[in-house]
């Protein structure tokens, strides 16, 4: 891994999204993240891979600020999220505008169940906007639209699929305009025809709408779908990252092993 040097120069890069520098997260004894270093340019669709349980999830949320890191910092379009404190009202100020270019497709879904669809999507703009109901109902219209749930709006989530659910999360996921979508595992769960089609929804948002993806997957065939960029997490290192070509040709050994579904290797089944 190139040193922290290197990221703190290429920090004051406008085309960065996000850096990481050492970012560092313990629980209890526990090292999750150990020193994380990268930098993921802005428009990236950037692949984090890794196996189950070793801190992809908390990565991203030290990433919207839902975990503070304990060392390191994260830049956010060049603005250090690591130093805001929530307590202190010109920084939370800071940290909610920052949040709000972020648009989160969690792992679950997370959709209120005992809303309708319409609803979910709504939400953000109803809770962070001041735009008019009419305009509202055009953009949950136009975001269903997107993510191949046109009309359902009146629907409940607890009547709709998985597919549909997540779906219907991603629709809600954009709803802000977000320039940065977090995507924490979109395939999981789902059938291979599904998953494909939640793929090409990432590249048609990435390409009509221009948004950063950092999607974190254990699918190496999504890697090799959507990624520009891939990184690989393991035991709390990054133990891969650069562009998609450069790591899909890499013989680095946890590459080799996660691509080719391999038992024997660096990666030990726990
Ligand atoms: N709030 C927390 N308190 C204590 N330990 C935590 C907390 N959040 C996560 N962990 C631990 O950190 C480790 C990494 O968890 P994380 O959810 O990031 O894994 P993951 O890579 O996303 O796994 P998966 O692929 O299964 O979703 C786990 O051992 C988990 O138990
Ligand atoms: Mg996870």
């Amino acid at each position: 891994m190139p040193e922290g040097s290197l990221y703190r120069m290429a920090a004051a890069d406008i085309n960065a999204a996000v850096v990481f520098e050492k970012v560092s997260k313990s629980f209890g004894s526990h090292v999750v993240l150990n020193e994380v270093s990268l930098l993921i340019p802005k428009g990236a669709i950037m692949v984090m891979l890794g196996p189950s349980g070793t801190g992809k999830s908390v990565l991203l949320r030290c990433l919207v600020g839902l975990i503070k890191p304990d060392s390191g910092r994260i830049l956010v379009f060049n603005e250090d999220l690591t130093r805001l404190d929530d307590q202190r009202s010109a920084d939370r100020h800071k940290l909610f505008a920052l949040r709000r270019r972020f648009g989160m497709l969690f792992q679950d879904g997370a959709l209120f169940d005992d809303m309708s669809v319409g609803d979910n999507v709504a939400f953000p703009m109803r809770q962070h906007t001041k735009m008019s109901e009419p305009e509202i109902r055009a953009r949950v219209a136009e975001n269903l639209e997107r993510v191949g749930l046109p009309g359902t709006e009146r629907k409940m989530v607890s009547e709709l699929s998985g597919g549909m659910r997540k779906r219907a999360a991603f629709a809600r996921a954009i709803a802000l305009r977000p320039d940065i979508v977090l995507c924490d595992e979109p395939s999981s769960g789902l059938d291979p025809v599904m998953s494909a089609t939640l793929d090409d929804l990432i590249l048609e948002l990435h390409r009509t709408l221009g948004m950063t993806f950092i999607v974190i997957s254990h699918d190496t065939a999504e890697a090799r779908a959507i990624a520009t960029h891939i990184g690989l997490l393991y035991q709390g290192k990054l133990q891969v990252f650069g562009e998609a070509h450069t790591v899909l040709q890499s013989s680095h050994a946890h590459v080799r092993q996660f691509f080719e579904r391999n038992t024997q290797g660096p990666i030990k089944v726990l």
